[in-house]
């Protein structure tokens, strides 16, 4: 009995010790298609779920990676418009530094002045500014595009770190770019409402100085809804982080080459978005 008690009050005191933990996207279900979030063969062994909260309002979903400080996917409803961006600020996420820090996203200047975080605590479990300022051949790469965002708020708030990876920069300027503004154009023609997924496969190696990983692979899924709200399409691209080349591929294949480089078998939408409709319509 006694036993049974102390077993309790340490485990209450862990759960304090840890915060607010919030494993998963239940704050912000509506950037996956039915709810349905990527199943667990991506997640690394130090996750983080963040909601990315911008001027009150969740703009999309990111799942981060604390060991290798980048995303291992933003997920998002694809609603792109040319409103202009209102500023060129960078963010960190205060969450990555203590979990019942912020709930929104903050510029590193704002958390070092303001809120009197160290920057060696702001970079112990994420990307800064000066991890990718001292890259050669790397781009700041988006994951959730602000081009695919319909609001300037929303633009802005895809200038996030946790929303970036180091990606070749000829792939960044030239096929990343052209399937981002040209392809996905052309392939939600017909598409009432367009979910996306898009992540990096971590790679072998490390910039800056071992801080953050140089994925191997970038890919981006797509789940096309028609009039009446069900999936109607779905596709993949893929690319290697080295060159300036992007594969189109079906869902199903994007899904089968994610199983190959993770080792265990990915799913990254709801079972209702078609697995191998699209690769014949390229
Ligand atoms: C993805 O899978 C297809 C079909 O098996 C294969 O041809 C292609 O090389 C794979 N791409 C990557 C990047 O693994």
């Amino acid at each position: 009995m006694l036993g049974l008690l102390l077993l309790q009050v340490l485990a209450s005191c862990l759960w304090l010790g840890h915060g607010k933990v919030v494993n998963s996207f239940a704050e912000c279900p509506q950037f996956f298609y039915g709810g349905t979030t990527p199943n667990d063969a991506l997640n690394p062994k130090n996750p983080a779920w963040i909601c990315q909260l911008f001027d009150n309002k969740y703009r999309f979903a990111t799942l981060y990676d604390r060991d290798k400080r980048i995303p291992v996917y933003s997920a998002y409803k694809y609603e792109p418009s040319d409103a202009k961006r209102p500023h060129s600020w960078w963010f960190v996420e205060p969450q990555l530094i203590d979990k019942n820090s912020l709930k929104q996203m903050e510029r590193e200047s704002v958390l070092t002045e303001k809120y009197k975080f160290t920057l060696d605590q702001i970079k112990e479990s994420q990307a800064v500014l000066a991890d990718y300022k001292v890259m050669k051949g790397l781009d700041r790469g988006h994951l959730s595009p602000s081009s695919h965002q319909d609001s300037r708020e929303s633009k802005t708030a895809t200038f996030t770190l946790t929303n970036i990876v180091p990606q070749d920069s000829s792939l960044n300027t030239g096929q990343w770019n052209n399937y981002e503004c040209k392809t996905m154009v052309q392939k939600t023609k017909d598409c009432k409402s367009t979910y996306v997924i898009t992540g990096a496969v971590p790679g072998n190696t490390y910039v800056s100085g071992n801080r953050v990983n140089r994925p191997s692979h970038i890919w981006s899924a797509a789940c096309c809804l028609g009039e009446d709200t069900q999936p109607k399409d779905a596709w993949g691209a893929i690319a290697e982080n080295d060159k300036n080349m992007v594969e189109l591929v079906s869902l199903g294949v994007l899904e089968k080459n994610l199983t190959d480089l993770y080792g265990k078998t990915v799913t990254l939408f709801n079972n209702a978005c078609p697995r191998y409709q699209s690769f014949y319509l390229f």
